[in-house]
């Protein structure tokens, strides 16, 4: 198969062109990212000489350059990662998430109308079912919980699955849908909590937590995610929507903690600052559907997944080292200005 991975030079997406090339020898991916401050083409670099992969910057929201990969290419899936993902930025400046995460997603499955592509999948977010009361723990998000959006960004997330929704209703394009809880693991941007903290510890830095610090989100380990998505692309059934996550919820103080121990660093780093506008409490997963259609069940609980995490970051420190320098930005022109 030959499977388009949008976003695949940030977190989720590598990791998942990592998970696709391993597990699946056979299959061909083709990796369209526009670079922006979250894409990083060195987290690339151990798929860049494969036969089976092939990378192409450019914007999904950019029509005529998708338009023209989708004529070179016979797409048998499109797995749509690209995003602006952060919520505080979204917070900031929110127009770029409704470019990205809505107009991008509309382009891409126009494409796969036009070229006829037999399976677009969306990947999506636990956030665009809003938040839970912390004080109600057997609450969970399942997929019939109503879209009810806090930030910006978890508004252009959902607005860009009821277009998904859609497109399947209105063009019968074959879509699927997957709404994930909150990824850790190796390469995730180090502005985001757990990376961020790794970073600040090691660097005797406090450590800035939200408000109270009591905020939940039910963390999982990248490579799971990865493997849910597969299974989806293979197994799931078109139309559908499917909850991803695995019963790992910790307070960010929780998260906090436990990163500090594991450095042997000082509680005294923690600082309090002030809260996130309209910040989420908790978010939690119920993945019922997804463990029973498709026999998925996370492999990594946290305490081993937040040791081998921290264990990454310690073991590569020149990725995120560089990220934080700004030297990444100049990677891109240095290894494909000539070419
Ligand atoms: P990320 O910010 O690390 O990576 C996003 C990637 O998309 C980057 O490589 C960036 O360059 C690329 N990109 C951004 N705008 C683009 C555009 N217009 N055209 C082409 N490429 C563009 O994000 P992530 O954490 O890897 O998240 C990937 C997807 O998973 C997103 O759709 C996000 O909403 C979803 N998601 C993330 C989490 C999480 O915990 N990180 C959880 C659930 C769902
Ligand atoms: P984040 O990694 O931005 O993911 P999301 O907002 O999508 O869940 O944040 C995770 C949690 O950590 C969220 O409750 C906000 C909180 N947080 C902090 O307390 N301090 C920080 O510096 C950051 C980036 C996040």
């Amino acid at each position: 198969m030959n499977i388009l991975v949008t976003g695949g030079a940030g977190f989720i997406g590598a990791n998942f062109v990592y998970y696709e090339l391993e597990n699946h020898p056979e299959d061909r991916i083709v990796c369209i990212d526009a670079l922006t401050y979250a894409g990083n083409l060195a987290t690339l670099d151990a798929a860049i000489g494969n036969p089976n992969f092939r990378f192409v910057k450019a914007d999904i929201a950019d029509r005529e350059a998708v338009e023209k990969l989708f004529s070179e290419e016979a797409f048998d899936i499109v797995v749509n990662f690209a995003a602006e993902s952060h919520v505080d930025r979204s917070i900031e400046n929110p127009e770029l998430f409704l470019k990205t995460n809505i107009m991008g997603t509309q382009v891409l499955m126009d494409a796969c109308r036009k070229f006829n592509v037999p399976r677009y999948h969306q990947v999506s977010t636990d956030e665009v079912y809003g938040d839970l009361p912390l004080d109600r723990p057997e609450l969970f998000f399942t997929e019939e919980t109503p879209i009810h959006t806090s930030s910006p960004y978890s508004a252009s997330k959902a607005s860009a699955d009821l277009l998904v929704l859609a497109y399947y209703r209105t063009f019968g394009l074959p879509v699927t849908i997957s709404r994930c809880s909150n990824n850790y693991g190796p390469y995730h941007f180090p502005e985001k909590l757990i990376p961020l903290m790794i970073s600040r510890a090691l660097a005797d830095q406090s450590l800035p937590v939200y408000g109270k610090g009591d905020n939940v989100r039910d963390w999982l380990y990248v490579e799971d995610h990865c493997s849910a998505i597969d299974l989806i692309i293979r197994n799931g059934r078109v139309g559908e929507v499917y909850n991803i996550g695995g019963h790992n919820e910790r307070t960010n103080l929780e998260v906090v903690k436990t990163i500090l121990s594991e450095l042997n660093k000082p509680e005294t780093l923690i600082t309090y600052v002030t809260d996130r506008l309209g910040h989420d409490r908790r978010y939690a997963i119920d993945p019922t559907k997804i463990s029973g259609e498709l026999g998925w069940s996370p492999k990594t609980y946290f305490d081993d997944g937040i040791k081998k995490t921290i264990r990454w970051y310690l073991d590569n420190r020149s990725w995120w080292e560089n990220i934080l320098s700004g030297d990444y930005q100049a990677y891109y022109e240095k290894m494909y200005g000539n070419r």
